[in-house]
């Protein structure tokens, strides 16, 4: 390993009850970068990245963040690499619980991990709103009161206070409009420029991938068939199913073209 790795994935296997649905999948993340994970629904990306974060369990392979191994659920993982790798889910309403509010979510992080004591922990939390762009006043919301995107922004801020080195993002932003969409990734990707923060990126949004990462993985049935630069991969795709999909993300652009 090298120090400039924030994560190596190697030879993940996982299954779903007897049947695998992640093989022999080996991939590295540089401190900073953004790895985009592409491929249709049901080829194993969410399983791949709840592994990662230690919530799925891996029948064999090795996950090392930082240069540590963290082949363990996340409950026995040290506590720097809980702190050090932040998942966030599609949908928020799964991962933040509707009965705290907003400062009590965001506020969690900043106790755990660094022993905030409450008065800093509340100037904390109001920065962190204001960081993805939420006005302070939502600290004592409950999250039933914010919309969809602005509970999305919420799960942002809490994973952001952990301070982490790595963020898994688990389409976090197919479920919103796309104004609130782009909204978000403008956000991740100032926070990338002026933290390091390095992302795996999961979408299923080529145009995305296109804007937003340094290097894409295609995944397709639980295997990896490709990964390399966005640029070389879209110029010249090696493997059919990177090809097909490509394809269709064509005819969906001609279609809005057209429309
Ligand atoms: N809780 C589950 N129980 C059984 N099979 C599952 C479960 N979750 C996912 N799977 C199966 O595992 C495979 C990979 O799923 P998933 O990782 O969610 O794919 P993706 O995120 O790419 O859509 C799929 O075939 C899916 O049906
Ligand atoms: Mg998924």
């Amino acid at each position: 390993m090298t120090a400039s790795k924030v994560l190596e994935v190697e030879a993940l296997h996982c299954r779903h009850g007897m049947r695998s649905v992640v093989t022999d999948l080996s991939f590295e993340i540089a401190s900073g970068e953004t790895l985009a994970l592409v491929g249709e629904s049901g080829s194993g990306k969410s399983t791949t990245a709840r592994a990662i974060a230690g919530l799925h369990p891996i029948a064999s392979g090795r996950v090392r963040v930082a240069g540590v191994d963290v082949t363990m659920p996340v409950e026995r993982r040290p506590r720097a690499a809980w702190q050090s790798l932040q998942l966030i889910f599609q949908n928020p309403d799964s991962s933040l619980n509707p009965r705290h509010s907003v400062a009590t979510l965001i506020g969690r992080p900043l106790q755990q991990f660094f022993g905030v004591g409450r008065r800093e922990r509340d100037r904390m939390v109001r920065d962190l709103l204001r960081t993805v762009h939420l006005p302070e006043s939502y600290a004592t919301r409950a999250p039933a009161a914010l919309s969809g995107g602005e509970r999305q922004r919420v799960a942002v801020a809490r994973a952001l206070a952990a301070r982490p080195t790595l963020l898994l993002c688990d389409e976090i932003v197919s479920a919103l409009d796309v104004s609130v969409q782009a909204a978000i990734l403008d956000l991740l990707r100032d926070l990338r420029a002026s933290t390091g923060l390095s992302l795996l990126f999961i979408t299923h949004d080529l145009a995305v991938v296109r804007w937003f990462a340094d290097r894409v993985a295609v995944l397709y049935q639980g295997e990896l068939c490709e990964i390399g630069r966005v640029d070389s991969v879209f110029a010249r795709p090696s493997h059919p199913y990177t090809r097909r999909l490509l394809a269709a993300a064509r005819g969906l652009d001609t279609e809005g073209m057209a429309a």
